[in-house]
């Protein structure tokens, strides 16, 4: 080994280290921004060491794409609003999926030209990375043009569906046999119907889930292209691929777990179940008769908020919708200087990302240490005042604890109705995510103030000044 080959040893050694301790740094607001910061350096050290490693095949060509992937990773970072988040990383997920597909399609072209032969370890490893990551690439861009509503959020579904995927299944199946079989030396029309089958199966497995259940099928995707990476990895004797890939497979899937666990759904019933097809668009629907419910004026709420002793504030989906952080945090300073105990309430999955409500109130300068998991605030609510809910709904919905017959049975959710007052702060009395309705609305200590959340805490703010 010489002197170089330690050098980037070393260097690939480092920059796994950081990533690693990157992701560490990641388990609390408090310290997810040095986290990320380390990963940045932990993947500015890997690029130079491939930079250097591969200085005599064209290291200008590997410059070209940092420097271009560089710059629209940076422009997306600065443009992209928080609430499209959720697609933008299905994009990058699906540059990293076809990223790991790209590498199995260079080495069989490789070993068609005569360069380099294909054994049976690199076989598995190139067929299994070509399989993983076009399904991912292909499922990681229906789940973008989904969110990013160029195409209906709906399940897409057909009479033969299952029977069409098993049956491309089965092709891909029997063409990676093939593949294995005969050494990578397929015909070249062979290795492209199993590229073409794995995108297609990528399209045809994202299609029939809904728009608002992205989020999980991508976290799921991710997981996918973790894989895809790691086998690659394997082909092109790359450690640093193989522990990155690893690493992005484990916490991929981590995630997709916490997700459907937080909503109380199987992942299956994600995958299978057609759930969320209205993607909240559609009123609410359930009982069957129009809801009882009181609405309060700015001001009644503001004497409320002004006078109480705690207060626990609820966000949701709509406060990042109406980007309303801000605006939270200064009726917060207001309340605060008049002695009202303030607290968040953090549901695992309210909005559409995961930690989504933790991003936005971060960036508005909330301290960490009034944001409280569901398991610690929900005992809070016994002795709260007003629990002020900021465009969350099914995070509240008390369905999901007593009626047995809610599709949200079971989902563990924030008590916000255990509360002395409940004010709901949204537009209308149309229905959230799930699509249903919310008896939280009915019950005798709530009461709704509509309007958009950033107008109406900015009203309430306005109004406990004045108090
Ligand atoms: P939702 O149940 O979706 O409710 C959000 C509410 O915000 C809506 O009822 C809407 O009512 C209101 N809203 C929208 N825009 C608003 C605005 N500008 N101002 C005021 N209100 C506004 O949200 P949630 O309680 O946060 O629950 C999240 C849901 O998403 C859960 O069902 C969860 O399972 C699902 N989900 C979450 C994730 C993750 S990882 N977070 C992933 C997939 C699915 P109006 O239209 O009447 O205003």
């Amino acid at each position: 080994m010489s002197g170089k080959d330690v050098a980037l040893a070393l260097a690939d050694l480092v920059a796994i280290a950081l990533f690693i301790y990157g992701l560490h740094e990641l388990n609390s607001p408090a310290t997810a921004r040095r986290g990320n910061r380390l990963a940045m350096v932990g993947m500015a050290i890997a690029l130079v060491a491939i930079l250097v490693q591969t200085s005599a095949i064209g290291w200008w060509a590997i410059a070209i794409g940092v420097a271009l992937g560089g710059a629209v990773g940076i422009v997306a970072a600065l443009k992209v609003k928080m609430t499209a988040m959720p697609q933008m990383v299905a994009l990058y997920n699906g540059a990293g999926g076809g990223a790991a597909a790209l590498i199995s399609i260079v080495e069989y072209y490789v070993a068609q030209n005569g360069t380099a032969a294909i054994d049976q370890v690199i076989a598995v490893s190139l067929v299994l990375s070509l399989i993983i990551g076009s399904v991912s690439f292909a499922g990681s861009i229906i789940a973008f043009l989904k969110l990013q509503e160029v195409m209906t959020g709906r399940p897409v579904t057909y009479p033969g569906q299952q029977v069409v995927n098993a049956v491309i299944l089965l092709g891909i199946v029997a063409l990676a046999i093939w593949f294995v079989a005969s050494l990578g030396t397929l015909p070249a029309w062979g290795f492209l119907a199993l590229v073409a089958g794995a995108i297609a199966l990528g399209v045809l497995f994202v299609l029939p889930i809904g728009g608002a259940d992205m989020p999980v099928v991508i976290s799921l995707l991710n997981s996918a292209t973790g894989v895809a990476v790691a086998i690659a990895g394997f082909e092109i004797n790359s450690v640093l691929l193989v522990i990155c890939g690893a690493l992005v497979g484990a916490s991929g899937t981590i995630l997709t777990v916490a997700m459907s666990k937080a909503m109380n759904r199987p992942l299956t019933n994600v995958l299978f179940g057609a759930f969320g097809a209205t993607g909240g668009m559609e009123p609410a629907t359930g009982s069957g008769g129009p809801q009882q419910i009181r609405q309060a004026s700015a001001d009644d709420v503001a004497i409320m908020l002004a006078y109480a002793n705690k207060v626990v504030f609820v966000p949701g989906y709509g406060m990042a919708v109406a980007q309303a952080q801000h605006s939270v945090k200064a009726l917060a300073d207001q309340l605060e200087k008049r002695g009202v105990k303030v607290l968040y309430a953090i549901h695992p999955v309210a909005g559409r990302m995961p930690g989504h409500m933790n991003v936005l109130l971060a960036e508005a300068n909330v301290p960490y240490n009034q944001l409280l998991d569901m398991d610690d605030v929900n005992p809070e609510f016994t002795t709260t005042d007003v629990a002020l809910v900021i465009g969350a709904n099914d995070v509240t919905n008390p369905a999901a604890r007593n009626v047995a017959s809610s599709p949200i049975y079971g989902m563990p959710i924030l008590d916000v109705d255990k509360a002395q007052n409940v004010v709901v702060l949204k537009r209308s009395m149309r229905s959230g995510f799930a699509g249903i309705e919310n008896p939280l609305y009915e019950m005798p200590n709530c009461s709704m103030l509509f309007g958009d959340a950033k107008a109406s805490v900015d009203e309430l703010t306005a109004a406990v000044k004045a108090s």
